[in-house]
């Protein structure tokens, strides 16, 4: 499973790519917000170091505006992205956009249907989000097991991009399942490295050691 980060924040994105843990980064209007930053620029920066694709959303709602975004987004740098939303017009653009060889990320979904569509469409990624499932009682990760199935049984080239990843619970489900990528913030990613035993038996170790008197270096 691929990791792209789900943040604005350089820093935070440059952290993660020296531990070879960024395959990829994705923003959205509401990361740019909390970024501070000019959209062009930052995503420019982004791209700098990042190789893989970096998805930047558009803000249009119809079509013809969502294009002309999506192309001056892709102006950037080769790797990007263009994300669009999962509306009929945003499949519209999706279809345009990824008939000019542009990479495509149709983001906002939230059923099996709406991710056919997306499929067809000639999504590259698909960002179905499981923690806003989860947060009216429905069950995130089952919508990635069902994409998966439907993908599978007719060999969609689409991408499964798990996003609205909010614990390692769901990264670890995305895994199992087979999802081809999960976007997470910078914290949750590192708090996949955190067991409760970790801790314990470190803690354990410590001590012992400390009662050796001995010294490594
Ligand atoms: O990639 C989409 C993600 O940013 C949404 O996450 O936690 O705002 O639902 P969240």
């Amino acid at each position: 499973m691929k990791f792209f980060v789900d943040t604005a924040d350089v820093d935070a994105i440059r952290e993660l790519h020296d531990l070879g843990m960024v395959d990829g980064v994705t923003t959205n209007p509401s990361l740019i917000l909390k970024s501070g930053r000019d959209i062009l620029e930052v995503t420019k920066e982004i791209c700098s170091f990042v190789e893989g694709p970096v998805s930047a959303e558009v803000v249009a709602l119809q079509a013809d505006e969502m294009i002309a975004e999506g192309r001056r987004l892709a102006g950037i740098a080769p790797n990007i992205a263009v994300k669009v939303p999962l509306t009929w017009d945003g499949l519209k653009a999706c279809k345009v956009l990824a008939g000019e060889g542009k990479m495509v990320n149709v983001t906002l979904c939230f059923s099996v249907s709406q991710a056919l569509l997306a499929a067809k469409a000639g999504a590259t990624f698909i960002s179905p989000f499981i923690g806003r499932l989860d947060d009216i009682n429905i069950e995130g990760t089952d919508l990635i097991a069902d994409i998966r199935q439907v993908y599978d049984n007719y060999s969609f080239d689409t991408q499964i991009l798990a996003a609205s990843i909010r614990t390692i619970n769901h990264a670890a489900r995305c895994a199992l399942i087979g999802a081809d990528v999960m976007t997470a913030p910078p914290s949750v990613i590192k708090a996949m490295a955190g067991h409760v035993l970790t801790d314990k038996g470190l803690e354990q170790f410590m001590k012992d050691w400390a009662k050796t008197g001995q010294k490594i270096v």
